[in-house]
This record gives structure tokens, C-alpha cells and sequence, in this order.
């Protein structure tokens, strides 16, 4: 049996690009007889970047909603909050002592950031410790994320190899990222990626009016109508092919390259097939977000096998430690 295990940080709703890059293959991993899932929502991960209380208790909300919506079974598999098992800071600690700096240093997470270092904290400095601690609690082999988290899995690695070699015992698995190729990675209504922190999401829960806002905001190039357009550098069609089915994405090509399409045309194209496609998901995430008993329960529930099994890892390394 293979245990898989992701988070998702509750810094805002959940967005196409979480869903296609790491909801979806996720839950389709879930599902395979072979497998066991640990899902989270990565709450303590988003105290980095946001302070607001309220804000981030509906984020958490709408998180754990769209896993639901999206099928993940909860019996089966275990589901919580990154905070609600306080084991995991105390492991990060004693990870960091086993991180060198400069690999820290090096992570775009905080690289990105780093031109104003007066505006880094040092939780997002050390950001991928606290990651590594989330996978290596539970003895997860496989790590199914978005292409940009993969650094964030070799210091995972790095991190649990440099311990076992230490100690020169097996103390934790070491994990494997398993990236979904068909979907590296979404961009956003801007053209740069898909992210919760640049208001450039398309967010498939909304009603039809708000998300055709979004869609209608999809920048392009300002070709005339009448002239053929390149579906291939085109963000619209681009997202167009990763939800339609073959057979619609083969005709809208056609119809970019004969001309007289608009960029208009296309993205009214693709709210279409948002709608549709993601009909049943979106009522089921609102009808979560309505009933905020039904998710305590679910969370709760998750809760209280990932803190038998956590207490356990923990234990092990305590005893390696000296502690
Ligand atoms: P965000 O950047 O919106 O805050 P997170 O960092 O919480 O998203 O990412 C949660 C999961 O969704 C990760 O596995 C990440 O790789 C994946 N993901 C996020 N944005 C994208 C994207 N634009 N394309 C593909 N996968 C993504
Ligand atoms: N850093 C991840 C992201 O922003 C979220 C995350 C935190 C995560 N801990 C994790 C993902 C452990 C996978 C495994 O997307």
C-alpha cells in the first residue's frame, strides 16, 4: 500500500489551477485500491503570507469544500488542518537542524522574495522545513503537486536522507513528488501563473455572471477579428484544451485559424465548457460552504487518525534524538 500525501495552503479559494494541478490527480490517486491519501490544508503554511483571522478560517472552509467537492473520500483516506496536529511544528524544528542554510537560501519561495529582505519573515524563510515536516510526519511515498513545488520536494528529500544517513537508520520515508504532466502548470488571467496571491484566478465555484468576469479578463493579443489567430500562444485556448474534450478543442482550433474569431468568441468558448463541465462540483462546494457543521465533522474526524499516527512518528524520532 502507497501512502500519498498534499496540502493546500488556505490563503484564499481554491482556483483552476489547485484543481487541474493538484485536486484532481490527487483524488484520482485516492481512489486506486492500492493507495492511501493524506490531504490537508495547509493553514500553518498560510500564516507566512496572510495574518487575518476570519480571512483565513473561510479559506480553510472553502479548501477542505473543494476537496470534497471534488469526491475525495474521507473514510477511506485522511483528511485535516495542518494546525490542528501540533506535532508537526515540533519536527520542523528538529529538521531544521538538519537544513543548511544555503539550501533554505536557494528556494524560490523565499528567493523570489528576497530583494526586500525587511519584508521577509523568517516562517517563510523557512517555509520548506515546515513542508518537509508535513510529508515526513506521515511516511509519505508519493507527493502529488503542481511543477512548482518540485524544489520544495528535493529539499524534502535532501532533508530525510541527510537524517537517516546521520543516524544511519531508516527513520524516514523518503518521498517521491509525483507531478501531474499532463498539467504543469495553469496560467492565470494574466498570463503569469495561477496563484492565489496574484488576483488572477479563475475560480470555477462563482455563479456564471462572476466567472465570466474572470474569463473575459483572459489578456490576449489585440489581433482584428477578421485575421487567423495561433491557438498555441493563445492563454484562452490553452485552457480551453485542458478541460474540453478532444474533439471540441480539434474545432476551436480550426475556427483560430480561419479568422473572423474573436478573442471574444473563444472566451465565451470556454465559459461555456467551465460551466458544464464543472456544474455538479460547483453546487456541491456551495452547499459545503453552507454547512459549516457537516465540514467540522469531516475535519475532526481526519484529525484524529493523522494525530495517532503523527504522535507515533514522532515518538521514533524523539528516541533517535536523545530526547
Ligand atoms: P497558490 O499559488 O494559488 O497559493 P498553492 O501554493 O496553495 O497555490 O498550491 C496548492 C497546490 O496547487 C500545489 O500542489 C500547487 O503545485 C498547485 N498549483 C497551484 N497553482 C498552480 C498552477 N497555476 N498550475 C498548476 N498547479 C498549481
Ligand atoms: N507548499 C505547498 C504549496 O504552496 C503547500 C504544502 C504545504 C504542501 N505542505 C505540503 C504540499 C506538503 C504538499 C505536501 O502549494
Amino acid at each position: 500500500m502507497a501512502r500519498i500525501l498534499t496540502g493546500i495552503q488556505s490563503s484564499g479559494r481554491p482556483h483552476l489551477g489547485n484543481i487541474l494541478g493538484a485536486i484532481q490527480p490527487a483524488v484520482a490517486l485516492s481512489r486506486s485500491e492500492q493507495n492511501n491519501a493524506f490531504v490537508f490544508i495547509a493553514d500553518l503554511h498560510s500564516l507566512t503570507s496572510m495574518r487575518d483571522a476570519g480571512t483565513r478560517l473561510e479559506s480553510v472552509k472553502a479548501v477542505a469544500a473543494a476537496w470534497l467537492a471534488f469526491g475525495f473520500d474521507t473514510q477511506r483516506n485522511v483528511f485535516y488542518r495542518q494546525s490542528q496536529i501540533p506535532e508537526v511544528c515540533e519536527l520542523a524544528w528538529y529538521l531544521s537542524c538538519f537544513t543548511p542554510f544555503p539550501m533554505l537560501a536557494n528556494a524560490h519561495s523565499f528567493k523570489d522574495k528576497s530583494e526586500n529582505l525587511a519584508m521577509v519573515n523568517a516562517g517563510l524563510f523557512t517555509y520548506p522545513v515546515l513542508m518537509a515536516a508535513d510529508i515526513l510526519l506521515y511516511d509519505a511515498h508519493f507527493v502529488p503537486v503542481g511543477k512548482d513545488q518540485k524544489q520544495h520536494l528535493e529539499i524534502t528529500k535532501d532533508i530525510a536522507n541527510a537524517f537517516n544517513n546521520h543516524y544511519q537508520k531508516p527513520i524516514f520515508v523518503v518521498p517521491e513528488p509525483k507531478i501531474s504532466e499532463a498539467t504543469p502548470l495553469i496560467m492565470g488571467t494574466d498570463g503569469r501563473k495561477m496563484s492565489k496571491s496574484y488576483q488572477n484566478t479563475i475560480d470555477i465555484f462563482l455563479p456564471k455572471n462572476q466567472l465570466k468576469k474572470q474569463v473575459m479578463s483572459i489578456v490576449t493579443d489585440s489581433l482584428p477579428l477578421e485575421e487567423p489567430k495561433n491557438p498555441d500562444t493563445c492563454n484562452v485556448f490553452k485552457l480551453f484544451e485542458l478541460v474540453a474534450e478532444p474533439n471540441d478543442t480539434e474545432t476551436l482550433r480550426q475556427k483560430y485559424l480561419a479568422g473572423n474569431f474573436g478573442y471574444g468568441h473563444a472566451k465565451n468558448a470556454l465559459l461555456d465548457v467551465l460551466v458544464a463541465k464543472y456544474e455538479k462540483e460547483a453546487e456541491a462546494f456551495n452547499h459545503y460552504m453552507s454547512d459549516e457543521q457537516a465540514l467540522e465533522k469531516e475535519l475532526i474526524n481526519g484529525e484524529q487518525k493523522a494525530r495517532e499516527i503523527a504522535s507515533k512518528t514522532l515518538t521514533r524520532v524523539r528516541e533517535c534524538l536523545g530526547f
